[in-house]
């Protein structure tokens, strides 16, 4: 059994992670560790921002581990939330209000295409190892479902005719960013323990 730290308190984000690493892991949170450090997301990019957090953790604790990061780009916005996906509107985690700012700036704008990215650095025996997760998609013009969390009710996967919020979380989890990401990185896992 190997440990292995996520650098975050999201439950559902760990549970979506030990589904996948199975027996093999022994996946331990911040708090599993006794860590309480707000570790400040201040990179420009994705990677950055995944690469500060396992660093952090790895530099203060030698423990095998990985950060996340993720969000929404929107083609027609030059990528834009980005990063801030999560403080878009200003106030972290206000949903409603970024979900407006993203329709408002789009109302006007006849490409809708989008896609949701998420990368993962993962430090293993000391040596960084980075995982990209992408789904495509379009922005809706109006919101759909109440499912999920964030931009789901305004985003529609290629292929599909329904917003990640109006999915199950077992038929998002098939297709999401975040899995595809960490299916790499549990593939690389497998080559290694
Ligand atoms: P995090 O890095 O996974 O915490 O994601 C940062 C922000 O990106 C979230 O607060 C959401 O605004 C957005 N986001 C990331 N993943 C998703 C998703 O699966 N659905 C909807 N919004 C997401």
């Amino acid at each position: 059994m190997h440990k292995l730290v996520f650098a975050t308190n999201n439950a559902h984000k760990i549970e979506e992670v030990a589904a996948k690493t199975g027996n093999d892991f022994t996946l331990l949170s911040l708090d599993d560790i006794g860590c309480n450090a707000d570790i400040a997301e201040t990179g420009a990019t994705f990677a950055e921002n995944a690469s500060i957090k396992s660093h952090f953790i790895f530099n203060h604790y030698k423990l095998n581990c990985f950060g996340d990061d993720s969000g929404l780009e929107i083609d027609a916005l030059n990528n834009e939330p980005g990063v801030y996906s999560a403080r878009y509107a200003g106030t972290h985690g206000n949903h409603d209000a970024n979900i407006d700012k993203v329709l408002h700036k789009l109302k006007a704008s006849f490409n809708r295409h989008a896609r949701f990215r998420t990368v993962i650095s993962l430090i293993w025996n000391g040596k960084e190892h980075l995982f990209d997760g992408t789904v495509e998609g379009v922005i809706r013009h109006q919101r759909s479902g109440f499912k999920g969390f964030g931009y789901d009710s305004i985003f529609q996967p290629d292929g599909y005719n329904i917003t990640f919020a109006e999915m199950s979380m077992q038929q998002k989890n098939a297709i999401s960013h975040r899995a595809r990401a960490v299916e790499k990185m549990v593939a690389f896992l497998k080559t290694v323990k």
